[in-house]
């Protein structure tokens, strides 16, 4: 007995005998090391065999958070490789439930309207910066209303507009640009293909009013609205911090311009313009209410926000590959020169056609560099994964991941190498399985015709009711701005080398890492 009193005594004694600091560090080592053996016994002891396996981790709460973080592709193929097609792991104290394969991704995009929820998910980053009543602050049945305006907007007539647009900002850009005077020179490249996706896309959707502005305040603005996306305002977006403060400024400011524009536009009575403003401003909905202009001003935004990112991630990656494969960039420019003629005339919406390389080159690099690497969905009800006796509870978030089928060596193969002509039929890399859109079945979620299935192994623009309406506005605006740099630049690595710089995950949307630095050459003609 004696000698247990002192084997308890001898440790009190030593921590009383610390500092008050030191004591609380002591008491928190003790909370942590109790919570971290809890966890752990949970995940030996109590396996649900109804539920898909928990990917394994130390700490309760931060669960696999960083793992996953730091690279998501990497995390799904190594733990797909561990537990399979359909898992969960701990992404900040939320269950998530990765569905992986065409399986997966057919499981997750057209999942039906009772049993997953986007809005649920997107809304506290969205809302403050779109604004109210838009996307994913109204019902989906309004959303699909929403992108049905915005998609009979993008015609064919509109299209044809867009690329001389297009080609035109492209050139002066370069024209105007101090990183681009002289011959040749070294150039960070992916902040000068942000710039020039947004002033072609403002241009193109929003008229020219519009993109004048973003030579002054909108710029600015714009990146105050981006800061709102940041990945730590899924948890902190109402929280007074500088940049919330910020992005609220910058919501108001750039939604009282469009609105501002949409006014002076109804007053001089415009008619027959083809940017998506215009044809916003004079759509009604089913119940016979005009869209208000303040759902205008926000859906303007919120198009703005979604293409930018994605457009302007993936033009930077085709620049970062075309200057690892100089090779490339020359096939790009004889396919102008063989197919439009060595004059090169101005670029037209029915030139791109005849490009089926520069096609491809878009093709390709969304297929390894898609930029929206995480889908993700709350579950509303039970949802039994079929195949498999899983349940997955609506505790879980889902999360959808169709960069990993695009990068599967049973579809594509030598998955990792970027080779644009694999998307030709002969070609020893053709992909299997990757379904021609026309000739599958199609379904009307409200905003027109999607292929039904969303099993096809190539899905960048994502599949379903949620499916991208963006998709043949990103290509033309892609396929013309390659087509125009062609025409003007060589590119290659500054060491001459094939390498190709890493991913950024740290944002929603993934893009090269920077400084991402190119040699550029200018080609005679220019
Ligand atoms: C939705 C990708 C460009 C507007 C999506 C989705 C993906 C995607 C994967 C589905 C998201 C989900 O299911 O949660 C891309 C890529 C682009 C691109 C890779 C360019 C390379 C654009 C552009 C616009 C746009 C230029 C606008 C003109 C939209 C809209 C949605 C959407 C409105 C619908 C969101 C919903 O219904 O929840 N996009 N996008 N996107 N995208 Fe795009």
């Amino acid at each position: 007995m004696g000698f247990l009193n002192e084997a308890v005594a001898e440790p009190a004694l030593w921590f009383s005998g610390l500092g008050t600091a030191s004591q609380i560090g002591v008491v928190l080592l003790g909370i942590i090391t109790i919570s971290v053996v809890i966890n752990v016994l949970k995940q030996a002891l109590f396996r649900n065999p109804n539920e898909p396996p928990l990917v394994f981790h130390w700490f309760p709460f931060i669960g696999s958070t960083i793992t996953y973080g730091m690279d998501p592709p990497r995390f799904f193929k190594e733990n797909r490789a561990k537990y399979g097609d359909v898992f969960t792991f701990i992404l900040l104290g939320k269950k998530t439930t990765v569905c992986l394969g065409t399986q997966g991704n057919e499981f997750i995009l057209n999942g039906k309207i009772r049993d997953v929820c986007a809005e649920e998910i997107y809304t506290v980053l969205t809302t403050p910066v779109f604004g109210k009543d838009v996307v994913y602050d109204c019902p989906n049945s309004k959303l699909m209303e929403q992108k049905k305006f915005m998609k009979v907007a993008l015609t064919t007539e509109a299209f044809r507009s867009y690329v001389p647009i297009i080609a035109d900002e492209v050139t002066t850009y370069f024209k105007k640009s101090p990183d681009f005077k002289g011959q040749s020179g070294t150039v960070n490249i992916p902040p000068k293909l942000a710039q020039i996706t947004i002033f072609t896309a403002s241009h193109a959707l929003q008229g020219k009013e519009i993109r004048d502005k973003f030579d002054e305040s909108l710029a600015d603005l714009y990146h105050d609205l981006d800061m709102g996306f940041s990945p730590v305002n899924f948890m902190l977006h109402w929280a007074p911090l500088p940049w919330n403060k910020r992005r609220d400024h910058a919501q108001r400011t750039v939604a009282k311009i469009y609105m501002d524009t949409i006014k002076a536009r109804r007053e001089r009575g415009e008619t027959g313009s083809q940017d998506i403003m215009y044809h916003l401003m004079n759509s009604t909905y089913k119940n016979g209410v005009p869209v208000p202009d303040h759902e205008v001003a926000h859906m303007m935004i919120a198009l703005l926000m979604a293409g930018q990112h994605s457009s302007s991630s993936t033009s930077s990656w085709i620049m970062l590959r075309l200057a690892s494969r100089p090779d490339i960039m020359e096939e790009l420019y004889e396919e102008q020169v063989r197919s439009l003629g060595a004059d090169l005339p101005p670029l037209t919406y029915e030139d791109l056609a005849k490009l089926p390389l520069n096609q491809a080159i878009v093709k390709e690099t969304l297929r390894l560099h898609a930029p929206i690497h995480s889908i993700m969905r709350a579950v509303k009800s039970p949802m039994p994964v079929p195949g498999t006796k899983y349940v997955i509870p609506t505790s879980h978030v889902l999360l959808s991941a169709p960069g990993v089928s695009a990068t599967d060596p049973q579809y594509f193969p030598n998955p990792e190498v970027w080779d644009p002509h694999r998307w030709e039929p002969d070609s020893p890399n053709a992909p299997s399985l990757v379904r021609n859109e026309q000739d599958e079945e199609k379904i009307d979620y409200g905003y027109g015709l999607v292929s039904k299935g969303a099993s096809s192994p190539y899905l960048p623009f994502g599949a379903g009711r949620h499916r991208c309406i963006g998709e043949q506005f990103a290509n033309v605006q892609l396929q013309t701005i390659v087509a125009m740099i062609v025409r003007m630049f060589k590119f290659r690595n500054v060491d001459g080398s094939d390498k190709v710089i890493g991913t950024d995950y740290a944002s929603l949307f993934s893009r090269p890492l920077e400084p991402a630095i190119i040699y550029w050459e200018k080609r005679d003609r220019a």
